[in-house]
């Protein structure tokens, strides 16, 4: 069976004659699948009238089943949006020929909160099941660099990213979810990644523009614990819709959470809401509710920050089981639907970081 990666690499050797590029380059392909021996993949023309699209779609067959392994090639077209026909008149002010400028991603939900286990990673992935649920092309970047969690939900027998010469490609799991970790790069999953700040932010830098993530329609980026090095490099360097932030009802939450906000209010990062996990048991017997830590004060502390308030999550053991196996795509997480469609509603588009590093780095004592 032939790899996704060499379906890409095959299509490098495409071109579309009319703008001299190959047709990977100019970022029309698109959703490539591979079945046994049957390959699909979407083809996105500048127009669908194109008079030269039945040679390229032509010259696509041929390449691919020159691929061993390789015995049926389907070719579906679609037409660009009227931004991507921009970009690529335009030109694009990201770096030619790489990943990031062949991505397009409409909205980056960064998932944070001022304190470790609060369950962050499991709202980033639920946020992602929720969203894929609704149709939406969707991907996780797992910015916990040192503690990452997110494959473990999502590959119950591990899993590889692919490569193309100029790109990473994210690995996609069972329902289509794109993943990228620093986990799926290690040989052992149980691997120790024991860097300092500057490797971890290159890292994140790398997961946003090496990897070929194609077009989404939400990124979702589950950030380590607190106010680190690696919340600051996201906040600073990727183009985020907003932060959801997460908060369990045990002792500290106000002031987790102010610090959390302020980050994001100094960062001028929108905050979408608040979250707060592990808020009450239920009684699988009895149906009866139980706030174990006593009433849920997440509301007011939303009200006091000016955050929208998105909702509270149970605990269930049933989900630490399916996250733990790598079934978390199995979980209904009923509760979660209402919070990611709010999320979804309110999310605006992704824009650059209104303090990026660099420039504050050369600005630096102005
Ligand atoms: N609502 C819940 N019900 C049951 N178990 C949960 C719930 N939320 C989280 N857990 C479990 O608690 C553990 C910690 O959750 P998670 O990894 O999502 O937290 P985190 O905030 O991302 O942690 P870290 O700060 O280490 O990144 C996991 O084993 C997870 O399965
Ligand atoms: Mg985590």
């Amino acid at each position: 069976m032939a790899t996704v990666e060499q379906v890409y690499e095959a299509l490098r050797g495409v071109m579309d004659p009319e703008l001299g590029r190959n047709i990977v380059d100019l970022g029309m392909v698109r959703d490539v699948e591979v079945k046994g021996d049957r390959v699909r993949f979407t083809m996105a023309l500048t127009t669908l009238a194109c008079p030269l699209k039945d040679r390229m779609v032509a010259d696509a067959k041929k390449a691919l089943l020159a691929l061993e392994g390789v015995r049926d090639v389907d070719v579906k077209l679609t037409e660009m949006s009227a931004e991507e026909k921009a970009r690529l008149a335009g030109g694009t002010s990201q770096r030619e020929g790489s990943a990031e400028a062949l991505n397009r991603i409409d909205h980056v939900v960064a998932v944070m909160s001022g304190k470790g286990g609060v369950g962050k990673s499991l709202v980033s992935g639920l946020l992602a099941v929720a969203l894929r649920r609704a149709g939406y092309r969707v991907g996780v970047l797992d910015a916990d660099v040192t503690g990452p969690s997110i494959p473990k939900m999502f590959f119950p027998d591990g899993a590889r990213p692919g490569a193309t010469p100029v790109a990473i490609l994210p690995a996609e799991s069972r329902t289509g979810i794109e993943v990228m970790s620093i986990n799926l790069l290690l040989e052992r999953e149980d691997e120790a990644v024991i860097w300092r700040g500057p490797l971890i932010s290159n890292a994140i830098r790398q997961f946003w523009g090496d990897v070929l993530w194609g077009v989404l329609d939400y990124l979702v980026v589950d950030l380590p614990p607190g106010t680190s090095d690696a919340a600051l490099t996201v906040m600073q360097t990727l183009p985020l819709s907003g932060v959801v932030l997460v908060t369990s009802p045990q002792g500290l939450a106000g002031m987790i959470v102010r610090k959390a906000a302020r980050m994001a209010e100094r960062l001028e990062v929108p905050i979408l809401g608040l979250v707060e996990n592990m808020s009450y048991f239920v009684c699988p017997e009895t149906g009866t509710r139980y706030d174990i830590f006593g009433p849920s004060h997440a509301a007011e502390l939303a009200a006091q920050f000016d955050i929208p308030f998105l909702g509270r999550l149970p605990i269930d053991p049933k989900i630490t089981e399916l996250c733990d196996e790598g079934h978390i795509e199995d979980y209904p997480a009923e509760e979660f639907k209402p919070i990611a469609e709010v999320i979804a509603r309110t999310a605006p588009a992704a824009k650059p970081p209104a303090h990026p590093l660099r420039t504050q780095q050369s600005r630096r004592g102005k």
